[in-house]
């Protein structure tokens, strides 16, 4: 067969990262089942971030790095294989108390598994002294080459939804639910997310911002811990908080850019979140 049509099939099917030069078959290997079952434990706790409650009525869940810490050693037999990378986070996020000091934090950081298939970290975009922190779902290739959010198409179109209320990208933060492209842009795993939360948490609680912008249903359900549409979630105000924060941040969740690029129709809306949030900020 052509080779041309085989890398044509591979990046059809969202294969476009070359990881290794020769193949490796990991059920072979010694745990492969247990990784593969690794793998898809996440999936089946979708909806059970510890910590979240993921009811309308308790729209601010506790966040991941208010979870009581596990003691060294482990005696947990409950303990999941997502909580050692979290307590690592944990850890590493806590003890960083500049935005600088967080990025190297965040270059230590080995127990993400997207971090092996990345070219570059994207940490995030902005000031430190940002009035708003926008947080969006995962780098994408554009993202992945530069190091940093929202460069490609959809950060363009953020760019112009921020600048139709009067913001330039210098007076806000940007970053995302995970720091390294997930490969062929697939949906970042409940695990990855997990792993990247206490860093995510730790830019707000650093940044401190006036107002908190999730773009798209998994910036709402990493933030916030609510499994509901964006149409719904869009039509109130949240608070987010952290034990960390001074106070609740005042949050708004509007579509994702890049949904807005496939459904322009829902742009009029997320045109109206614009003002509000222009409004909130004129309040505050
Ligand atoms: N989409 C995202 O969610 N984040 C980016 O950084 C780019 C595109």
């Amino acid at each position: 067969m052509d080779p041309r049509r085989v890398l044509e099939f591979y990046l059809l099917a969202g294969a476009d990262e070359s990881i290794g030069e020769t193949p490796r078959n990991r059920y072979a290997e010694e745990g492969g089942e247990r990784r593969s079952d690794r793998d898809s434990a996440p999936e089946r706790a979708e909806h059970a971030r510890p910590g979240s409650a993921p009811s309308p009525a308790h729209p601010t869940p506790r966040p991941i790095a208010a979870r009581a810490p596990v003691p060294p050693g482990g005696g947990d037999e409950t303990e999941t294989e997502t909580d050692a990378p979290v307590r690592t986070a944990v850890g590493l996020a806590a003890a960083s108390s500049t935005l600088d000091e967080l990025h190297r934090a965040l270059e230590s950081f080995e127990d993400c598994a997207l971090k092996q298939t990345a070219t570059n970290l994207v940490f995030g975009d902005g000031g430190p002294d940002a009035r708003v922190v926008l947080i969006g779902e995962a780098p994408g290739a554009d993202e992945d080459r530069q190091g940093v959010p929202f460069v490609g198409q959809s950060g363009q179109l953020l760019n112009r939804m921020l600048a139709s209320i009067g913001l330039e990208r210098t007076d806000v933060f940007i970053s995302n639910t995970v720091f390294w492209r997930p490969p062929g842009n697939r949906n970042p795993t409940t695990a990855e997310i997990a792993a990247c939360l206490p860093f995510v948490e730790r830019i707000v609680e650093l940044v401190d911002p006036e107002l908190l912008i999730a773009l798209g249903g998994a910036a709402a359900k990493s933030l916030l811990g609510i499994v509901e549409s964006v149409g719904q979630l869009r039509r109130r105000w949240l608070s987010y908080s952290t034990p960390r924060l001074a106070r609740p941040v005042p949050t708004k969740v509007t579509y994702h850019p890049a949904y807005l690029l496939r459904s322009p129709g829902q742009k009029r809306a997320a045109w109206h979140d614009m003002i509000e949030i222009k409004r909130k900020l004129a309040e505050l």
